[in-house]
């Protein structure tokens, strides 16, 4: 993608860097807004100044804390984000200062000045909104790795059809509008609210629960495909009552081991299918519907929101 130097943003002097923490496990109540001094970025990396970043429920997961949790606190949150760069470590001559960008790091990404690897971020295009750029990056990225896994033709006699799980949140949002883009059949549980939206992406929407089974069937007599969970056990168990093969099933919302299923799709950067997916929701192709924005410091209203699911989309927290 070339560089839209007229775009470039202009960067102010910083002082502190506002950071969110929890020390212990718990609830969105644990978190904690610490004011901590600006690093500068070493060899390879930039400081970039946020501006909005995406809650994932795995966020409140590792929050809420269990057994495969060991972190040292305090504990940073976060891991997809968009913001400007404002500083450039030694070596890095893929960005200069007032680039806009988006990306995942591994945790920690709402802090307000940001200190990470160039590499783990590309370009936003200036048709994105900072919201937009800001909820795309995980869920995007754990998308398009969940559905290439697979390999499932989208045309001729071989046209797979498929069931996604949660289909108008985050992950299954992308998966399936990525999917109906390659000429794959998608099949989507969500709530009869979400109904409407999912027809308008050219995804057939079913209800979850009990009648899930018997409606998709009804659907496609002729058989599914494959199956992408992002819900959990239930969703899972359904679509090996459905007679899925196990290796056509990939989870992301729970251990695979248990069903001996698939788990592809961690969220680990790639920036050709950053670039890519970004075009995607220029050109229309992919609407990720940003279901609510929070102030950066209502950072735990944010997760309360997220934590009572049955989201279209992404929550988001921002900052000018
Ligand atoms: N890299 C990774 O490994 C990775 C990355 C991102 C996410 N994940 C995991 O993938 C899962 C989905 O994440 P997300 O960000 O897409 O979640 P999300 O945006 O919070 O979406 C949740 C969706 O779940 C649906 N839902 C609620 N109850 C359901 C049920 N009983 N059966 C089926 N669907 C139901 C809701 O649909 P309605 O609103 O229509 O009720 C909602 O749209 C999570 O478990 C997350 O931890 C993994």
């Amino acid at each position: 993608m070339s560089r839209a130097y007229d775009a470039l943003v202009t960067v102010d002097a910083v002082s502190s860097n506002r950071v969110v923490t929890f020390s212990r496990f718990g609830g969105p109540d644990v978190l904690e807004l610490a004011d901590e001094s600006v690093t500068d970025p070493g060899p390879g990396q930039l400081r970039i100044a946020l501006r909005a970043a995406g809650l994932n429920p795995a966020d409140s997961k590792r929050r809420e804390g269990g057994p495969q949790y060991t972190l040292s606190f305090p504990a940073g949150v976060g891991r997809e984000l968009a913001g400007v760069v404002e500083a450039v470590g030694e070596d890095v001559s893929e960005f200069v200062v007032g680039e806009r960008v988006f990306g995942t790091v591994p945790d920690g990404a709402f802090q307000t000045h940001l200190v990470t690897e160039a590499s783990r971020v590309a370009r936003l295009p200036v048709e994105l909104s900072w919201a937009i750029g800001g909820g795309l990056a995980l869920v995007g990225q754990t998308a398009w790795d969940a559905l290439a896994s697979q390999a499932l033709a989208g045309r001729g006699q071989e046209r797979a059809t498929i069931v996604v799980s949660a289909a108008a949140g985050g992950v299954g949002g992308v998966l399936s509008q990525l999917a109906v883009l390659r000429g794959i059949r998608v099949i989507g549980s969500a709530s009869p609210a979400n109904h409407e939206w999912l027809r308008s992406r050219g995804i057939e929407p079913v209800s979850y629960g009990e009648g899930l089974v018997e409606e998709v069937r009804t659907l496609a007599p002729e058989g599914v495909t494959a199956a992408f969970d992002l819900h959990g056990r239930v969703s899972v168990q359904q679509f090996l009552e459905l007679g899925i093969p196990p290796h056509r099933i990939n989870t992301n919302a729970i251990d695979p081991s248990e069903f001996g299923i698939r788990r592809v799709g961690r969220g680990l950067t790639s920036i050709p299918t950053l670039d890519a997916l970004a075009a995607l929701v220029v050109g229309g192709d992919i609407e990720l519907p940003i279901a609510e924005s929070f102030p950066f410091d209502d950072v735990a209203d944010a997760f309360r929101r997220l934590d009572r699911g049955h989201l279209r989309g992404k929550i988001v927290i921002t900052r000018p």
